[in-house]
């Protein structure tokens, strides 16, 4: 099993964390990988309709499949689980919607009017012209990509602050994933989280752009100050 390191603050785990370039050969804990893909099920999302999907890898054959259709990263074998993150841009009205409505009523949202405002706000927002300017229609993709990766990052972070290192992952056929993984057609891949110890020397840090360059003031263009 992999050795637990302390856990650290937030701070530190953004400050410390490398898209890590080669993975130690060793299990991850069974408690720890609940944690982080809990921690992710956690994550917020639009009218809390948790459009995501995810299948956490960890047979050796699949990995080993998986890594193919990850043009051959060896990092997705290595890894001690592979978290892939999908969105299911339909599953609001396949029954989630429903679902959604069925626990927030358990967690006290039970006034029946109430719920129904919600079901009416939430289709109409997602069917309708809000729905098109948010880039929701005409495929929903983008809508359920843009909720994915909140809880995508929330799981990052979680295994980081755990003291695991991770590897966020674009690099894949999705045609080929979702075949390997047996993933629904109207399913989309949005990204692998590659999550276990680093084995040798990390990457070293590439840097960023300053905030002058890309956060603005009040308008677009204008100057921040700190
Ligand atoms: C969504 C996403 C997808 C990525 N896909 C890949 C990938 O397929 N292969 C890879 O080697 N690195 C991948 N990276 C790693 C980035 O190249 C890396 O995060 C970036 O260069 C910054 O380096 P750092 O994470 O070490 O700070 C990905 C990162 C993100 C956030």
């Amino acid at each position: 099993m992999a050795k637990i390191a302390a856990e650290k603050p937030l701070s530190e785990a953004i400050k410390e964390r490398r898209a890590t370039p080669s993975f130690e050969d060793v299990p991850i804990h069974t408690a720890d990988l609940e944690k982080i893909v809990r921690a992710g099920l956690d994550a917020p999302s639009g009218y809390n309709t948790q459009p995501w999907r995810f299948v956490v890898v960890r047979d050796r054959e699949q990995k080993k499949k998986l890594r193919q259709a990850a043009f051959g990263q060896a990092k997705v074998e290595e890894a001690s689980a592979v978290i892939v993150a999908c969105g299911d841009p339909q599953g609001w009205k396949d029954g989630d919607l429903e679902e959604v409505l069925r626990i927030s009523a358990e967690h006290g949202f039970n006034d029946p009017a109430a719920q129904d405002r919600i079901r009416k706000i939430v289709t109409g927002f997602l069917g309708g012209p809000a729905g098109k300017a948010a880039g929701v229609e005409p495929t929903f993709d983008l809508w359920a990509n843009r909720q994915t990766m909140i809880a995508f990052t929330t799981m990052m972070w979680t295994a980081e602050t755990l003291g695991y290192d991770t590897a966020a992952m674009e690099g894949f056929m999705e045609d080929q994933v979702k075949d390997v993984l047996k993933i629904p057609e109207r399913v989309r891949v949005v990204a692998l989280l590659c999550v276990g110890r680093l084995k040798g020397p990390d990457k070293p840090y590439a840097g960023r752009f300053e905030p002058a360059r890309i956060v603005f003031a009040d308008t677009w263009g204008e100057s921040i100050e700190f």
